[in-house]
């Protein structure tokens, strides 16, 4: 008999979970404003609002943790994340932050103005929102295949190169401070980029003399991805792998609490001394002085080790298995679902589930709500919430995609959560025909709305 896949790992401490009611979860999403940011933690049994900072770190990284050196200038944490990141992704400069918006914050002061252009693949709202609200334009320049969830491709997170030069082309390098790649691409549904691309992107990015940057919340399971499929890497290590991307970028920014596998922490690196120098002066501003940057040693000595192990096979392996488990059961039932799984989550297709509900009442939203409902489980909506209105018009952008994501914590749920999760979905997506109405907004912020945005039954 074949020995089955199993976690490679085993649990040391858990933490309790509860129970809920229908009719307590129905007065919980009305007070909530049918907001499921707004719900507090106790009111999920299963949190899938996002892998961001949730999930579980190792007895190394707790026993990192209690030797932190909180030194406010020229920590031992300090020194021991710096050499983690060179060692690791190859970059010689730094600067801690204390999550990836405030790299992205801290950076772009120093890069981007008004009236510029930042090409790249689909960009993350907080990427999106910091550039912006400098008045400048990030261009979407992903592949068309990553539009339609009903596509295999293996690297769906690619820049379509023809869009890329386009821009490039078209505006002068004055005016585009970097080409923006995120590995793996969140936006479009955590799909990874493959080497050739990051290759080719840095190719054009030397023809046009514009530095690339890599939004690097994912890259771990980008490299495990390009191990699993692209041609050429099959017997690399994940760290070999890493080390190739990461050729291919002059900078990056950090959110740790993904693949850093840390709660809370960020960071930049980049290849350019004067650049650092630029950086620094904003990061003393804005997060903290340079050797700590809004972070505590505590939290830079486990990164330190979190990066080491989340660039480990094993460790990615039962990740990415653990993901995959939950869409192929949600395939089985017939759940449409982003093809191929991404990295950190499964992908719903709400307007493929919710097609009696109208555009313009949130179909996503409204499919979350549902989920929420059915089993306490908590998703989050990437769809015409999040797409936020155009800066200019003010109207309702609608994306190309209508989708509920279901972001796994790493380190934190057993395969027992997933069949939860996917026979709750089941029984929403079994009930969808009697679902005919969503949500209007009552309340929204100007920019990023999607987390305070209040809503009433449509
Ligand atoms: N870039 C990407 C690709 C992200 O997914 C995120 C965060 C950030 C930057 C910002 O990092 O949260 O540390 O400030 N994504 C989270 C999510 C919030 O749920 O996908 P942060």
């Amino acid at each position: 008999m074949e020995i089955p896949f199993s976690e490679s790992y085993k649990i040391k401490m858990v933490e309790p979970l509860r129970k809920t009611t229908r009719e307590q979860r129905e007065q919980w999403i009305k007070e909530a404003k049918y907001n499921l940011f707004n719900l507090r933690s106790e009111q999920v049994f299963i949190d899938l609002l996002t892998d961001s900072g949730t999930g579980a770190m190792s007895d190394r990284q707790w026993s990192a943790l209690m030797m932190g050196d909180e030194s406010y200038a020229g920590a031992r944490s300090y020194y021991e994340l710096k050499e983690s990141i060179e060692k690791i992704l190859g970059f010689p400069y730094f600067l801690p932050t204390h999550q990836g918006r405030a790299a992205e914050n801290v950076l772009f002061s120093a890069l981007v103005k008004a009236g510029d252009v930042v090409p790249g693949n689909s960009h993350f709202d907080t990427t999106k929102g910091h550039i912006e609200f400098r008045k400048a334009k990030a261009v979407d320049c992903t592949i068309d295949e990553a539009f339609d969830t009903e596509v295999e491709h293996p690297f769906k997170g690619n820049i379509n190169l023809n869009k890329l030069e386009k821009v490039l082309k078209e505006n002068p390098k004055e005016k585009i401070p970097f080409i923006c790649v995120t590995v793996t691409c969140n936006s479009s549904g955590g799909q990874p980029v493959s080497i050739e691309n990051l290759k080719a992107v840095y190719e054009l990015s030397r023809k046009y003399d514009v530095p690339t940057m890599f939004d690097s919340a994912r890259f771990a399971e980008n490299a495990y991805f390009i191990k699993l499929r692209e041609k050429g890497y099959e017997n690399k290590s994940i760290k070999a792998i890493v080390k190739d991307m990461y050729q291919y970028a002059d900078m990056m920014t950090m959110s740790s609490k993904k693949d850093g596998l840390v709660n809370i922490g960020g960071f930049i690196g980049m290849n350019d001394k004067e650049l650092h120098r630029q950086c620094s002066t904003f990061n003393i501003m804005f997060e903290g002085y340079v050797t700590y940057g809004g972070m505590a040693g505590r939290d830079m000595s486990a990164l330190a080790v979190g990066l080491d192990e989340s660039t480990e096979f094993d460790y990615l392996e039962t990740r990415i298995k653990q993901v995959e488990y939950l869409g192929n059961k949600l395939i089985e039932y017939g759940v449409p679902v982003q093809h191929p799984i991404g990295g950190h989550a499964v992908f719903i297709d709400a307007n493929k589930v919710l097609c009696n509900v109208p555009k313009k009442e949130y179909q996503a939203q409204t499919l979350g709500i549902e989920l929420y409902l059915e089993a306490g489980i908590r998703g989050v909506e990437i769809g015409t919430l999040l797409a936020d209105r155009d800066p200019e018009t003010r109207e309702n952008r609608y994306p190309d995609l209508e989708l509920l994501r279901l972001a796994i914590p790493r380190r934190a749920y057993t395969n027992n959560h997933m069949d939860v999760i996917a026979a709750a979905l089941k029984n929403v997506f079994d009930r969808r025909d009697k679902i005919t109405s969503g949500y209007n907004i009552t309340w929204e912020a100007p920019i990023m709305r999607h987390f305070t945005v209040e809503l009433e039954k449509a």
